[in-house]
């Protein structure tokens, strides 16, 4: 009988990194998500980010499966042959039999392995598999639901994939397979229904059922416990579903969600306790010069501006110094975003900035995909003029530096009156009149297929925030996600968070939330609430979240209104700080990064993969449960220097002079200076310096 072996950490009261006695060589891992290589939302971040630490662990034992989609293929996998004989036998194996399976490298940091199921090539096994779900799990799929139609398909190649490995295998290798979310839970009931030796895993990112109730309106977290489950599946046309995902988790060794409030959903709508959490972690870049990311922020943001001109322009009768980049961005779930909530904050916001007659303009972001036939006329128009502006602007440039230098050349100095003539007058006026607009800059900036019932713009319509120059708050509707090959605004999502100042995610439903995560390991604020698992998490681990820039908005013990209030009043203190302040508070949000690397929170993954080995390879591995130890207890403590707040700014006066102003500058650029020394003394953070901080 083979030894037992048990796992060990040195310490879980703080979030060292794992001292690892655990010889996984005979082990393999197979993690299954319909979102791998292929970008959905959340959970492609999930697999992409983790994809090097998981690979570093598991070197060339780590395969990823996934859906193959050609286009993403073209783009992101290199297709190779089989490294692994045992998995090359079962792919020529599973290839005979009618199946197209690719085996390839993921382009991105630790290039994974990846599997690609082409499931619409096994299309034709459809009703037979649905016809034995049927028979042996009572769960039968309808015709017209083409995503559950994919669950199936995928589930029986992933279950074939698994089971044909172990069967190919002299020796029986101890294989985990974790299975992501419902989609691809299918193959993991069918792992255990044919009894395979596997160690399997489930985690879930949100439940089918708590995003549905929540998208209506029903007051979700106070009646968590009484849902008929069933009943309300059925309602909504969702029951197969939600039985694929019911039975995924129930079926597994080991189940796990991305959040603790997650896990309480779990525990009543699917029936089962999550046995660990899994907090999802991003792969944290640190800049070897602490002020870089700063640099990063003032160089997109001036692109951002760029786009601002074009698109206001005629209208351009605001200070772009004094404006403030706040954006709202993920999957077009109005209400479960925030975006309901955001929006009505953002016309208080309005009325108070208008009464306070400030002199700062703020332009809120909505980045949410919806159905468009691309960019609107006048919004393309308005980069196209911004562009001929600049294009006159140096034309007339050069023509003037040109009488310049005849002028120097004959030893004299120009006649300032005569360097303009009449051409360049006309070239000028010409460029002007091109400006000249009726319209208002548009809201929204594409051609939207449902136009008059889009939530987002019939919210506007309602609010009236139409962009008019006496709205101190503008608004643009970005229908798509960003792409550095946009003809428009041509950034990809990372640059563009890094030019704008705030990241609004005012979620109801949100189990983890990656967008405010990945403002904070950019050194951006955001605003989360106390519905989302990152706002949960940054709650319990950091003393003062707000000083840090972590906003986090009261969505569980306050009514709708009461939330707008309070949101309304993060976004006017946060309209209020100075330049200054916004430097510090964006240091003290990228000194968070530590607590979101994977480097630290995969160690979630480690456990839950050890106790899944333990559980069904009793005889050779053993699980220690104090491995599972959570972070509890573990804060960070609230930072040294003054808060960004407000009341300190020194321009709390609307009137001061230029030399004033100069004072400030240098005053500010000492403070900083001094801010940054006391950043570097305890920059950058390691996590056994936070632990004994907080003991
Ligand atoms: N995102 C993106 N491009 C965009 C806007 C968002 O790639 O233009 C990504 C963002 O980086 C994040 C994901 O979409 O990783 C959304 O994940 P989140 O967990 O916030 O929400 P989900 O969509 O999974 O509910
Ligand atoms: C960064 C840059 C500064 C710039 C500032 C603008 O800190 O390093 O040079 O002045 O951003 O900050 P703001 O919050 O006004 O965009
Ligand atoms: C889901 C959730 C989101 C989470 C993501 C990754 O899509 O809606 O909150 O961040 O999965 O776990």
């Amino acid at each position: 009988m083979p030894l037992a072996r048990s796992l060990s950490v040195t310490s879980l009261s703080g979030l060292e990194e794992w001292d690892e006695e655990f010889d996984l060589e005979d082990a393999v891992l197979f993690e299954i998500a319909w979102e791998v290589a292929n970008k959905v939302g959340g959970i492609y971040t999930v697999i992409q980010t983790k994809a090097r630490l998981t690979a570093e662990e598991w070197g060339e034992n780590y395969f990823l499966v996934g859906p193959y989609v050609e286009s993403n293929v073209r783009t992101q996998v290199e297709l190779i042959e089989p490294t692994n004989p045992v998995l090359k036998r079962t792919i020529d194996q599973m290839n005979a039999s009618g199946c197209k399976i690719y085996f390839g490298r993921w382009l991105i940091e630790g290039s994974p392995y990846v599997v690609l199921i082409d499931v619409g090539f096994t299309a034709w096994s459809l009703d037979r598999w649905k016809r034995e779900l049927w028979e042996h799990c009572g769960i039968g799929v309808p015709w017209f639901d083409r995503e559950a139609n994919d669950a199936v398909l995928f589930g029986f190649l992933t279950a074939w994939l698994l089971g044909e490995y172990a069967a190919q295998s002299e020796e029986s290798p101890h294989i985990v397979a974790h299975f992501h979310e419902w989609l691809a839970g299918l193959g993991l009931v069918l792992c255990r229904q044919r009894q395979l030796p596997i160690a399997t895993i489930f985690t879930t990112h949100a439940t089918l059922l708590g995003r549905y109730l929540c998208a209506g309106s029903v007051d979700f977290y106070n009646n968590l416990a009484q849902f008929n489950v069933d009943k309300e599946a059925g309602d909504r046309q969702i029951y197969h579903r939600y039985c694929l995902e019911r039975a995924a988790a129930h079926c597994t060794h080991v189940f796990t969600t991305v959040s603790q409030i997650t896990a309480i959903e779990a525990e009543h709508l699917l029936k089962r306790k999550p046995d660990i959490i899994t907090p999802n972690g991003l792969n944290v870049k640190k800049f070897s010069a602490m002020h870089e990311f700063q640099n990063l922020h003032a160089q997109s943001k001036s692109r951002i501006q760029e786009f601002v001109r074009g698109h206001f322009y005629g209208h351009l009768d605001f200070n772009l110094d004094k404006c403030l980049f706040l954006f709202i961005a993920g999957r077009y779930e109005f209400s479960n975003k925030g975006a309901d909530v955001f929006l009505e904050a953002l016309a208080r916001l309005n009325y108070l900035l208008r009464v306070n007659h400030s002199d700062v303009t703020v332009i809120a972001f909505f980045i949410m995909p919806a159905r468009t036939n691309n960019f609107n006329v006048e919004t393309l128009k308005g980069q196209a003029v911004r562009k001929q502006l600049w294009d006159t602007a140096q034309t007339v440039k050069e023509r003037f530096g040109k009488k310049l230098y005849e002028s120097l050349l004959v030893g004299q100095l120009p006649d300032v009156s005569k360097m303009l003539d009449k051409e360049d007058f006309t070239i000028m006026k010409r460029a002007i009149f091109a400006t000249q607009r009726q319209s208002q800059p548009p809201v929204c900036t594409h051609n939207m297929l449902e136009d008059s019932s889009d939530p987002i713009l019939s919210c506007v319509r309602r609010i009236g925030l139409f962009n008019s120059s006496s709205d101190r708050v503008k608004i643009i509707f970005h229908p798509e996600f960003l792409s550095s090959t946009s003809p428009l605004l041509p950034m990809d999502y990372e640059e563009f968070v890094r030019g704008c100042h705030l990241g609004v995610f005012p979620s109801y439903y949100e189990p983890w939330g990656y967008t405010p995560a990945e403002c904070t390991v950019m050194g951006i604020p955001s605003i989360s609430t106390n519905l989302s698992g990152f706002g949960c998490f940054m709650e319990e681990h950091i003393a003062d979240p707000s000083a840090y820039g972590i906003y986090i908005l009261d969505r569980r013990y306050k009514g709708v209104d009461e939330s707008c209030n309070q949101l309304t009043s993060f976004l006017f203190q946060f309209c209020k700080q100075s330049r200054r302040q916004r430097i510090i508070q964006r240091n003290r949000t990228e000194r968070l990064s530590d607590l979101l690397d994977w480097r630290y929170l995969g160690r979630f993954y480690i456990a839950a993969r050890h106790m899944a080995l333990a559980k069904a390879f009793p005889d050779t591995f053993i699980y220690e449960p104090e491995e599972t130890a959570s972070t509890a207890g573990f804060r960070y403590p609230r930072p040294a220097s003054v808060p960004p707040s407000p009341a300190l700014s020194r321009h709390s006066s609307p009137h001061h002079s230029e030399a004033e102003d100069n004072e400030e500058d240098e005053r500010y650029d000492e403070e900083l200076e001094a801010e940054k020394d006391r950043v570097n003394i305890r920059q950058p953070y390691t996590m056994p310096e936070i632990a004994s901080l907080s003991a």
